[in-house]
């Protein structure tokens, strides 16, 4: 018997930004694996191209497309092209996003902003210019955006990054509420990823590097346990997409860890709790306290 996600997503397009490395690049080859036509969109349009091609040489269908995220008339004319060419689109999801290390007030202004408009504006402009689009068009359509763990429970030295995911997480919530007032039929999930292999920390390190030396053991030891235990791409694009298919609001790459964070985001509201001791993650994580404190 075909899963779910075989029968909803044999067939139609889908957008995935940020699809040219990482968990997009993942959810990009596993829906075209499944049938779809998938524009694989990304800052790096000669690296999209490039995972298009590869999808294509797999048998699959696909198109890169360069577009930065953050560029509201660049997403625009984006959504027009993609419109005229395949008439529709039946699932999109806002993968793109960019982490950063550091204290809160020691970030780079330019940095926080940076990140912002990629991580949260980026998600609002293609929102804004598909959204219409898909209600037009009329048929069953989806919309996934990928939170994460940081958008439940905030970790320290990476400020920026959980700002925006909670922001993701409340945009994503708004999207479903303004939707049934509507009454369209579009389905928005939450996609909330533990640790999956990509290079988000090591392009953040070289974007921005900070000189704070807590923030940048962290960001070390989170990039070694990204690459040594995080899932593989492909499989934990498997896991989301089957969910996704099944009409889940809230998607866990990892169902156990993400649950946990949930649930500790839940107990952390319901005992009115200040957040968690930092601490004990940089003794979980083997990063030296700062000096003069134990
Ligand atoms: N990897 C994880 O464990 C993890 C965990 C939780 C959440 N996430 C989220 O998953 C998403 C994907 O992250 P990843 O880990 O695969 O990162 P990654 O760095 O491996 O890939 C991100 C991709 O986004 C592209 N990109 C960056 N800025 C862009 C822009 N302005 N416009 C278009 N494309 C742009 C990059 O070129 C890159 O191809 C992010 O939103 C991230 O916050 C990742």
């Amino acid at each position: 018997m075909s899963s779910i996600a075989e029968q909803r997503f044999s067939h139609g397009t889908a957008l995935v930004t940020g699809a040219a490395a990482g968990i997009g690049n993942g959810l990009a080859r596993h829906l075209a694996d499944l049938g779809m036509f998938v524009v694989v969109a990304d800052i790096d349009g000669n690296r999209a191209e490039g995972v298009a091609v590869e999808i294509a040489e797999r048998g699959g269908r696909a198109e890169g497309y360069g577009v930065d995220v953050s560029d509201a008339a660049a997403v625009e004319t984006m959504a027009a092209a993609i419109f005229a060419r395949h008439g529709s689109v039946e699932l999109l999801i806002n993968n793109a996003g960019v982490e950063s290390a550091g204290l809160l007030w020691e970030v780079d202004g330019d940095r926080w902003r940076r990140l912002m408009q990629i991580n949260v504006d980026g998600v609002f402009y293609c929102l804004k210019s598909f959204v219409p689009r898909m209600i037009e068009v009329g048929t069953p359509s989806c919309i996934a955006n990928l939170s994460s763990v940081g958008g439940l429970n905030t970790v320290a030295v990476q400020s920026p990054y959980i700002v925006s995911k909670f922001a993701v997480q409340a945009m994503t919530e708004c999207l479903h509420q303004d939707l049934s007032i509507v009454n369209a039929p579009i389905q928005v999930s939450v996609v909330v990823p533990h640790s999956i292999r990509s290079e988000i920390f090591r392009s953040a390190q070289r974007e921005a590097p900070t000189t704070d030396p807590t923030a940048n053991a962290v960001f070390a030891a989170m990039q070694r346990d990204n690459l040594e235990k995080g899932l593989d791409p492909l499989q934990a694009a498997e896991h989301m997409v089957e969910q996704i298919a099944r009409g889940d609001f809230w998607v866990f790459s990892d169902d156990e860890m993400c649950s946990a964070s949930a649930t500790r985001r839940g107990e952390q509201l319901l005992t009115l709790s200040p957040p968690s001791n930092p601490r004990d993650m940089l003794v979980r994580m083997g990063v030296p306290l700062p000096e003069g404190t134990s």
